[in-house]
């Protein structure tokens, strides 16, 4: 099993008093799966696509990459490890506003330390396929909506991730622009063998994937088995 959740639970704190926001969330996801997870707002799926994405640690349960558990303890290797692996579509893009379409792509091969002709060959593929050449040059505050998220979907893929974790990729969008992000994760999905963790309210992009999730009073369960 590529990913799996075992019996994760997470507990915030309001003040001093703890909600449980997941109660026993069970998941396993195959290398290649693309899957949907849906559920009511508050729900908890930002904070689960989190704890997937090792950038927020389970109040208890464990997570395995591949038969490994993750280790909480060893900051370094866990950063090194996610940075390698996984990649993130946030819900509000998280682009840097100052700098342009390049720039703000590029970001993750300068932190990565690759060379720069790696960098621009990485760059010029990734614009190609987004079908952003044209605005290689635009600042992010001229960008459409869908540009943006382009934009950023472009980034996460900067180090080719394994996994792609996308929290509501569409939920800024027309229907338009929608179908068209939707349509490059699958390309992206079936060309790169990404595996996709998708978050989303619109249940007509959930059936695209191969699996839906709901995500309800903190218990995951698949959609066709309710
Ligand atoms: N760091 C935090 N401290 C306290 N409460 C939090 C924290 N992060 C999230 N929560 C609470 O946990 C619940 C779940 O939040 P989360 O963002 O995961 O929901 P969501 O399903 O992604 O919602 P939406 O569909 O609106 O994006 C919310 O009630 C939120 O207020
Ligand atoms: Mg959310």
């Amino acid at each position: 099993m590529f990913v799996e959740l075992k019996n994760i639970k997470k507990v915030f704190f309001n003040g001093d008093k703890p909600i449980e926001i997941l109660k026993g969330v069970e998941l396993k996801v195959e290398k290649g799966e693309k899957i949907a997870i849906v559920g009511p707002s508050g729900s908890g799926k930002t904070t689960l696509l989190n704890i997937i994405g090792t950038i927020d640690k389970p109040t208890t349960g464990e997570i395995f990459f591949n038969g490994v558990g993750i280790d909480y303890q060893d900051d370094e290797k866990l950063s090194f490890f996610r940075r390698k692996k996984i990649g993130f579509v946030f819900q509000f893009y998280h682009l840097l506003p100052e700098l342009n379409v390049f720039e703000n792509l590029i970001i993750p091969g300068l932190i990565e330390g690759l060379s720069w002709m790696e960098i621009e060959r990485t760059a010029k593929e990734l614009l190609e396929k987004l079908r952003l050449i044209p605005k290689k040059d635009a600042r992010v505050y001229t960008l459409s909506g869908g540009e943006r998220q382009k934009l950023a979907i472009g980034r996460a893929l900067f180090l080719k991730p394994e996994l792609l974790l996308a929290d509501e990729p569409t939920g800024n969008l027309d229907p338009e622009s929608a179908k068209e992000i939707i349509n490059l994760f699958i390309e992206l999905n079936q060309e790169l063998k990404i595996t996709l963790i998708l978050v989303t309210h619109n249940m007509e992009i959930a059936k695209k994937m191969d699996k839906v999730y709901l995500l309800k009073e903190g218990f995951l369960v698949e959609y066709n088995k309710l």
